[in-house]
């Protein structure tokens, strides 16, 4: 192969202008191939170099040294380049304005019926009660028998009750919180002092007052000297400590089978009176069917609907509020409180 002067500053020319109209790193891998690689026009005029007489080889090793240093020099130049440009346009295509407000998840809440419900046991452990739980599928036997109430009483019938099948299996899904206080005398020597909040059932329509689940707590105390003035005592620090300072509780006569004598209790709140639940003192045949010893003990219990307190409480006047589970009714009462 021969050499040429005009050549060589041609090719030069071209590997320049190449290298110089790059638009991006990609062109530039390709440009190299061409003109700055083993492959290039300039790479093979230095390999022939080894070929050419040597009294022209120092003479054209100058010069093709010098334009291949060019070429490399410029390639070089123009990789920082390209490589700034692309860091530059990556920049602003991924930039992020990290003085956005974040993205924010809701955290869940607690359901205003648990919040009242701790507040509850909150205040009774605060008088020394324990809380006392007992199964939602309660035996017949413990949620009407015992408390008293007969084969005939109305609040057994299909109407108001859940039968749970078989049958002969003679369960019920729990009517009231009541059938605990006979689970807690029967398990339990006095003196006792427990609350029971928990889940009952009755085949109600869903509607503005009433849900077919709902809640109610249970109380009950047996000890000596136990009368009704507890009972009184006991009521309106509870009514105190849910409603408020300027809350009383009313008693009137009534009748529940587990109790006598049996009162409806009522608070005044908000200049009014209003039901809040029921109850009594322990009747003697309940506190005999669950062993205690009737000479040397005596008691009241009360139970009282935890939707309805809410309800009163809070002025809400749909029961579809606090069933249906929208955020927006829970967060009200504040989400996340514990
Ligand atoms: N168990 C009754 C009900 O569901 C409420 C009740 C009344 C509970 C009087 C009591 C009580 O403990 O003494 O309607």
């Amino acid at each position: 192969m021969s050499l040429q002067q005009g050549q060589i500053a041609s090719d030069l020319a071209l590997a320049l202008k190449a290298i110089s109209s790059a638009t991006d790193l990609e062109d530039l891998k390709q440009i190299k191939i061409d003109h700055v690689g083993d492959k290039s026009a300039l790479a093979k005029a230095n390999q022939a170099l080894a070929t050419i007489d040597s009294s022209q080889r120092a003479e054209f090793g100058k010069l093709v040294g010098s334009a291949r240093g060019e070429v490399n020099q410029a390639f070089e130049k123009k990789s920082i380049e390209l490589a700034n440009l692309r860091d530059s346009k990556v920049l602003l295509t991924e930039k992020v304005d990290v003085t956005l407000n974040g993205r924010r998840t809701l955290k869940g809440g607690l359901h205003p019926l648990t919040i009242l419900t701790n507040e509850i046991s909150d205040l009774f452990i605060g008088l020394g009660y324990k809380v006392a739980e007992g199964p939602e599928l309660e035996s017949e036997w413990l949620n009407f028998d015992a408390l008293n109430i007969p084969a005939d009483h109305p609040a057994r019938t299909m109407q108001d009750t859940f039968f749970v099948e078989p049958l002969d299996a003679k369960l019920v899904l729990r009517t009231h919180t009541s059938p605990v206080q006979i689970r807690t005398m029967l398990y339990q020597k006095p003196p006792i002092y427990v609350i029971c909040p928990g889940k009952t059932y009755r085949a109600d329509e869903l509607d503005a007052t009433h849900t077919p689940v709902f809640h109610q707590v249970e109380g009950l105390v047996i000890d000596e000297n136990i009368t009704m003035a507890d009972l009184k005592g006991t009521l309106d620090y509870f009514a105190k400590s849910i409603f408020g300072s300027e809350a009383t509780t009313r008693l009137r006569p009534s009748f529940f089978p587990f109790t006598e004598p049996s009162a409806e209790v009522d608070i005044f709140f908000n200049g009014r009176w209003i039901e809040w639940g029921g109850c009594g003192m322990v009747n003697e045949k309940v506190l005999v069917a669950c062993g205690v010893d009737t000479k040397k003990y005596s008691g009241f219990a009360f139970g009282m609907g935890l939707e309805r307190t809410l309800m009163v409480k809070h002025g809400i006047i749909d029961m579809h509020d606090i069933v249906e589970g929208d955020v927006r009714f829970t967060q009200s009462f504040g989400v996340g409180k514990r």
